[in-house]
């Protein structure tokens, strides 16, 4: 997939860190290509990181050009590990049998070779495989950009590979490794034969243009920032929203606290593009978010997609995240456009505080018509 969503990366800094944070037991942070035997406590984050030493043995260290290395520029992006030899060079991390991860692969090639050999005639092309299944393939256009790949996996055994394969001239090679436990019972549809590829998690209207992730979001999630556009505007609260005993996703409080709400309409609409070329499957799982910022009010809105209602005369609740959400894909389209729209029974237009979107991970033994990964991508334009 080629995630638009990567550009955004590239502009949003983070935000920074209060005191008491969450635990990160469990967590695996490995920034590829710093001296060996070595580690450090992240700046910004307060995660620890170590050198890959531990976890592969092949590839060579770089850093990347001077001239992209900016001083905002993530720690863990600044250096890589390139594999010229071989076709399948792959990491072994240890994990629990049963235990539901999330893993975050990083990349940015900053021209760590001299070659300032990304282009969009000319992209570096090769695949990231989670065990034997596809992941995504990797799909680098500019020397400045950052691209992630996020899934959620349940282990099966007591070690997981996370392997880049070379597909083409390209040179493959990673910024940054991380895993990350997951409770168990979050993201139900991710389980022992499903795979998730996250497509989309974005934090909407939010009052800075930062991105959240640890220790705002005690799983370290990345939500990008979508600031409001035209016809939006921001609804935000400083009290917490809170999660349920067993909510879905505990999406963090630092996301849930803005929402974006339509200025003068009581419709708010979004959509993304399947553009698959070739692509064996369209398939997409989509958690809308909310929380009512509001003391008091009756809020209702009923959610259409693709014209046809999908949910009825919702009431957000109040500083608690909810969810809407399906457990089965959404019906295959080319475009899934969603209106959210007053129910009639609230003078208060809808409210969307954030929204993710994954697809199933392919896996290998899955008949395919192209081995290629490509599944499309997504536009983004909210209006
Ligand atoms: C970090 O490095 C120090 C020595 O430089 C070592 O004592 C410590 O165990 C290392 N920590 C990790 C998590 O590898
Ligand atoms: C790649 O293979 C060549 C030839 O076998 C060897 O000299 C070189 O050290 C290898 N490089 C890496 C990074 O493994
Ligand atoms: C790589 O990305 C570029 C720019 O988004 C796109 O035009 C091209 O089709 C992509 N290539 C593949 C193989 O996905
Ligand atoms: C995993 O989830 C998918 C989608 O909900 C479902 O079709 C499948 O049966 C589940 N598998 C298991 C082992 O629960
Ligand atoms: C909302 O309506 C007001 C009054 O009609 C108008 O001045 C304003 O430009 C509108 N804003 C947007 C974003 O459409
Ligand atoms: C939240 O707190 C900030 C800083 O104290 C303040 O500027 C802002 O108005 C508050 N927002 C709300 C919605 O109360
Ligand atoms: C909400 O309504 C209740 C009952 O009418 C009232 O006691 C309470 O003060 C109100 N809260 C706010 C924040 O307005
Ligand atoms: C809400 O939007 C749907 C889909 O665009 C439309 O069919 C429906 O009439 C709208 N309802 C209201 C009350 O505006």
């Amino acid at each position: 997939m080629a995630f638009w969503f990567f550009l955004l990366l590239a502009i949003a800094s983070l935000s920074t860190v209060h005191a008491q944070l969450p635990t990160t037991d469990g967590y695996v942070s490995i920034d590829c290509g710093i001296s060996s035997n070595t580690n450090y406590t992240d700046e910004t984050t307060s995660i620890p990181y170590v050198s890959d030493d531990g976890f592969i043995d092949t590839g060579t260290d770089h850093t990347i050009a001077t001239n992209y290395a900016g001083s905002s520029l993530e720690k863990q992006l600044q250096t890589l590990r390139s594999f010229p030899n071989g076709s399948r060079n792959c990491y072994a991390l240890t994990v629990t049998p049963d235990q539901k991860y999330l893993v975050r692969a990083s990349f940015m090639y900053g021209s760590y070779d001299g070659l300032n050999g990304a282009s969009p005639s000319n992209p570096l092309l090769f695949d990231l495989h989670l065990g034997v299944n596809l992941w995504t393939t990797v799909n680098i256009t500019k020397a400045s950009d950052v691209h992630r790949a996020e899934a959620i996996f349940v282990a099966s055994a007591d070690s997981a590979s996370v392997c880049l394969v070379k597909t083409g001239s390209a040179t493959p090679f990673i910024s940054a490794l991380e895993l990350r436990p997951l409770k168990n019972a979050i993201y139900s549809y991710a389980n022992a034969t499903q795979n998730l590829v996250l497509s989309l998690r974005i934090n909407l209207a939010p009052t800075t243009n930062h991105l959240l992730r640890y220790p705002f979001d005690r799983y370290d999630r990345i939500w990008l920032p979508f600031v409001a556009s035209a016809g939006w505007t921001s609804l935000s609260t400083n009290l917490t929203v809170k999660n349920f005993a067993k909510d879905q996703f505990e999406a963090p409080s630092a996301v849930m606290q803005t929402a974006a709400v339509p200025v003068n309409s009581s419709m708010l609409e979004f959509y993304w593009d399947f553009v698959g070329s070739g692509a064996p499957v369209n398939e997409f799982y989509a958690n809308l978010h909310f929380s009512e910022l509001l003391p008091n009010t009756s809020r209702a809105f009923n959610v259409y997609l693709n014209g046809d209602k999908w949910y009825a005369n919702y009431t957000p609740p109040y500083l608690m995240s909810d969810a809407i959400y399906s457990t089965t894909p959404l019906t295959p389209s080319l475009r899934y456009n969603w209106a959210l729209n007053s129910s009639g029974l609230s003078t208060l237009p809808p409210i969307l505080n954030a929204l993710e979107v994954y697809a199933p991970m392919f896996f290998k033994n899955m008949p395919t018509d192209s081995d290629d990964g490509t599944l499309g991508y997504f536009l983004f334009p909210f209006s």
